[in-house]
């Protein structure tokens, strides 16, 4: 029964329904995804996704507001009592409130983040950041506390929802007074969610399908030859920073060899043998070990090269030196590995590689040694001491060692959040199994 009265324009029906079933969406995900462990191979896609369906949901209340201030929707029944009429007008204000808030709040959440992960829609366009938070000392802090604020109000459109349906299942099935049905969808307003719809699927899938973390999740498995992840890194997806090409070695590729030098093999003339080795990186690997929520996890560089110069008869000419590309590493974690180039972590844009050397190798043991050296990670360098044992066969040596190191010392992770300690374990262990040939 209608009861004369009047509907809402086909766009306030078909804005109305569209933001309705994104806002239960994004719920359902929002909680979905906060709940996925790091490791999550989807995790930091479907936040990226998140962000972007809830950006749209505020620019599509914009048009709403918009809509509404330009259009006055029909008045509530007569005979409804006057209490309830301020009430239902209390609701739909405070909705339209929160549905500003919450994306509002998500934005604040991480434009304070000291991660300063973009915020691309769908890849597509760049959000700029909320300003505000530039200066503030513990980001990380803010950053929480604008969690906690996007939650709550998430939860509070979930509670504005269950007055909001009973109102409207009581208007429709106890009063039958029309105003269910003044919001029904029609022809028009079916057509205009089937546009909305369109449009943001169009954009997810174009975000799935050009996504360049795949180019990374290949490549953390080592076997990726792919070294596009300094021009498009993973934490912006489908922005590539034009002129950032790569142009190291891949990995497993011949790199060049280091010309003995000419007095060392002087001292070995019976059989001339070499002391500067070809390391046979697709035989090698430098792996990290570390401890995130207190799991332990594993990721390797998979793309580092070494000059060695080792004669275990001549250990005084000895020496060593690593480069290590920082975008290199993985760990089978969209998410951490997303984050680990970031500023506060690798830092990989300003530093893209870390450095050890050493010429200071000392005997330990029967096959074992100790190479006294400096590690540099970002503008910070340490002495470090990498154990190794060492087996010499003929032209071919392999050796297995690392080191043991305080991710700190490095300026890795510094924020509040990421010191918490249930966070990532301060100790981090390096191993490298080294797999080389004589060079000739
Ligand atoms: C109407 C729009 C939105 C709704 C209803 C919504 C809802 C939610 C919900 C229910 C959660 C899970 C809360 C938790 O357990 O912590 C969540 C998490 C999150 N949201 Fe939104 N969201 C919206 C828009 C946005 C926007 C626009 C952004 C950023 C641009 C954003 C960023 C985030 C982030 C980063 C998280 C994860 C927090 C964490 O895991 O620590 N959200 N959202």
């Amino acid at each position: 029964m209608d009861l004369g009265q009047k509907r809402y324009s086909s766009i306030a029906v078909a804005l109305h329904w569209a933001i309705a079933i994104l806002i239960l969406a994004q719920i359902a995900g929002g909680l979905y995804m906060h709940n996925l462990p790091n490791s999550a191979a989807s995790k930091f896609d479907l936040y990226q996704l998140h962000k972007s369906f809830g950006l749209s949901i505020l620019g599509l209340t914009i048009i709403r507001l918009g809509w509404r201030l330009a259009h006055k929707p029909p008045a509530l029944p007569g005979a409804m009592p006057g209490w309830q009429k301020l009430i239902a007008r209390l609701i739909h204000w405070a909705f339209y409130a929160l549905m500003f808030l919450t994306p509002l709040a998500g934005l604040a959440m991480v434009s304070a983040s000291p991660l300063n992960v973009p915020t691309l829609w769908f890849g597509l366009v760049e959000i700029p950041h909320l300003p505000f938070f530039n200066g503030v000392a513990d980001r990380g802090a803010v950053e929480d506390l604008f969690q906690e604020v996007h939650e709550y109000l998430a939860f509070s459109i979930l509670f504005l929802l269950v007055l909001h349906v009973g109102a409207a299942l009581k208007h429709g099935f106890i009063n039958r007074d029309g105003v269910l049905s003044s919001m029904a969808p029609r022809m028009r307003a079916w057509v205009g969610m089937l546009a909305i719809a369109v449009v943001l699927g169009l954009a997810a899938l174009f975000y799935i399908q050009s996504d360049p973390l795949q180019g990374e999740i290949s490549h953390s498995d080592g076997h990726s030859h792919d070294h596009n992840e300094d021009a498009a890194p993973a934490i912006a997806p489908a922005k590539v920073e034009p002129g950032a090409t790569e142009t190291a070695a891949p990995v497993g590729e011949p790199q060049a060899t280091l010309e003995p030098d000419a007095s060392s093999a002087e001292a070995i003339p019976a059989v001339a043998l070499s002391s500067a080795w070809t390391v046979d990186y697709a035989a090698s690997t430098l792996r990290f070990l570390g401890e995130e929520g207190g799991a332990s996890f594993e990721g390797q560089f998979s793309n580092f090269t070494a000059e060695i110069i080792f004669d275990p008869d001549n250990l005084g000419a000895a020496s060593i030196s690593v480069e290590v590309r920082t975008t290199s590493a993985g760990s089978g974690s969209d998410f951490r590995d997303g984050t680990m180039k970031d500023g506060e972590w690798f830092d990989v844009k300003a530093h893209e590689s870390a450095h050890f050397t050493s010429s200071t190798i000392r005997k330990t043991g029967a096959n074992a040694y100790a190479a006294d050296g400096t590690l540099t990670i970002k503008d910070f360098t340490h002495d470090v001491t990498l154990a190794f044992t060492l087996d010499i066969d003929g032209d071919q040596a392999s050796a297995a060692g690392g080191a043991d190191l305080i991710r700190t010392d490095y300026g890795l992770g510094m924020s509040a959040s990421w010191l918490e300690s249930e966070k990532v374990a301060l100790a981090v262990r390096v191993e490298f199994e080294i797999k080389a040939a004589r060079a000739n």
